[in-house]
């Protein structure tokens, strides 16, 4: 059976859409799942982007020691210096070399001739493999490119030491057929391919990048380069788990496996779309509330007779929580800790501690504790220790014909803070109060959503703003409650603590 590699590309290219921003804690925190996913490369960034960006890198490289870590750079020296410089202390450093190669991009965007190209291909990968002995090359924009150049372009890569050649589908304008025919005719053009790993690379503009993929997979790409979620560029990545439980579930199609540990992919999901603030679409294949929800009667009856009728993989191998075994106000620590076994997550003391605490306040207001809840709560107890405000208390009177106004209790350090302020509604009157006690000038609340954790009128509500800085910079916070005002509150109270810690 053919091993296939899992190139993780969540925390660069995902990370570059609209609204999927994280912070380095948050990178980090990402970094460590992938690598309890069991990914073979994890692509931390983009390091010459910014010195943010080169940051994470090097931190992300020295904390994960089970997967490849890889920066990305151009063809230049000046990225491969800063990518080398990030990803050197990781224990597997990869760097990523990329340069566009159809006539499009060569034209317009780089402004090179192809022998240009052809002679910045082999000066650069060469540059790159003085420091580093894995290195991959993607020709960017590969799909679209003259077939015999671009044969060419990998054909000198490899002479210049490319371990892994990337074919990207930068666009998502190609189908599995072009894009597997693709991967045939290089690896009968390519000099040297059979030495080197055949990844891909797939946009997913007309909803093709993960049947694009797949096809790669049979026609002989051996690595994948994909995201958690799906997200990317536009319409997003390859999506991960998408990719990963079709190889599972159609071993005997495929004939290859992954290294993923698949009871780890919804709680990659899952901490993905809490970090970024990004809800995962009801729909959305393997992770998607309703993916493994049975609707219809004939279906449910099929399914309660045999699960296999209307299933062809089970929820349980996604590692998505059973809602059935519930904890509730008697439950201890003891068994909210066998709970979380269970579940997959082993936490720490410290870590324990703060999801007790929560956990017996939500049981003081909720009958029944579910896994869903329980998950909630240990992807939000992260926000309990950012930054320096607490939220101590509030009231807020609210209705028709009356000014709606709220009164807010902050703890920030030693000082505890208080404020009353008038609202167009109950909660534009919180965080107006929020944003004159900090003296917190233009920000800027750019979304703000609310979803119930589980069903149920006591269901717990998990809140997202999205909150934009006078700089542009846009902040995330979530907040969770069985009181949706208050978990909205503390979301914004949440996107404020990560606003102020970046100012520091
Ligand atoms: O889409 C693309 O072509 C890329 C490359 C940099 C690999 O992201
Ligand atoms: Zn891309």
């Amino acid at each position: 059976m053919k091993r296939i590699r899992i190139f993780d590309t969540t925390l660069r290219d995902g990370e570059q859409s609209p609204g999927c921003s994280m912070n380095l804690s948050e990178k980090i925190e990402m970094a460590r799942q992938l690598e309890a996913l069991g990914v073979d490369v994890i692509e931390a960034g983009f390091a010459i982007a910014s010195p943010m960006d080169h940051k994470s890198v090097k931190t992300i490289a020295a904390a994960v020691t089970n997967c490849t870590v890889a920066s990305l750079a151009r063809c230049t020296k000046g990225d491969i210096d800063a990518a080398w410089d990030a990803v050197k202390e990781a224990k597997h450093p990869r760097i990523h070399v990329f340069l566009a190669t159809s006539d499009i991009h060569m034209e317009y965007k780089l402004k090179m001739t192809r022998e240009q190209v052809l002679q910045r291909i082999s000066e650069m990968v060469a540059y790159a493999k003085s420091f580093c002995e894995d290195i991959e090359f993607s020709a960017e924009d590969a799909s679209r490119s003259d077939h015999a150049f671009l044969a060419q372009c990998y054909t000198n890569a490899v002479a210049a030491g490319a371990t892994t050649l990337n074919v990207p589908d930068t666009v998502g304008y190609s189908t599995p057929q072009e894009m597997a025919d693709l991967i045939t005719y290089l690896k009968e053009h390519v000099a040297g391919i059979e030495n080197t790993d055949i990844s891909v690379h797939c946009h997913d503009d007309l909803g093709m990048a993960v049947a694009n993929t797949l096809a790669c997979i049979k026609a002989g790409a051996t690595q994948v380069e994909c995201t958690v979620n799906g997200i990317g560029e536009r319409a997003g990545n390859a999506s991960l788990e998408e990719i990963v439980m079709a190889i599972h579930t159609r071993r005997d199609f495929y004939d290859a496996e992954t290294g993923i540990n698949t009871r780890q992919i919804y709680r990659s999901s899952k901490l993905l779309s809490n970090i970024t603030g990004v809800p995962i679409p009801p729909s959305k294949a393997i992770v998607g509330a309703n993916a493994f929800a049975h609707e219809s009667g004939i279906h449910q009856h099929g399914v309660i007779s045999n699960a296999q009728t209307y299933e062809i993989m089970s929820s349980t191998d996604v590692g998505i929580p059973q809602n059935t075994m519930v904890l509730g106000k008697h439950s201890g620590k003891h068994a909210l800790r066998e709970k979380l076994i269970s579940m997959g997550y082993e936490l720490d003391d410290e870590a324990l501690e703060a999801v007790f605490t929560r956990f017996k306040d939500l049981a003081d207001k909720k009958k029944n504790i579910t896994g869903s809840d329980i998950e909630a709560l240990v992807l939000h107890r992260r926000n309990a220790f950012i930054g320096s405000c607490k939220l101590l208390g509030h009231v807020v009177n609210t209705g028709h014909g009356v000014p709606n106004t709220s009164y807010i209790k902050l703890q920030r350090g030693d000082e505890v803070l208080e404020n009353v302020a008038i609202g167009s509604g109950p909660l534009d009157a919180s965080f107006q109060a929020i944003n004159q006690m900090l003296g917190l000038e233009d920000v800027r609340l750019e979304s703000f959503s609310l979803n119930a954790v589980t069903d149920g009128e006591d269901a717990v509500g998990e809140a997202v703003v999205k909150l934009e800085a006078k700089d542009g910079e846009t902040y995330t916070g979530t907040g969770l409650s069985t009181d949706i005002i208050e978990s909205s509150i503390r979301a914004y109270v949440n996107g404020i603590n990560k606003m102020m810690e970046a100012a520091n």
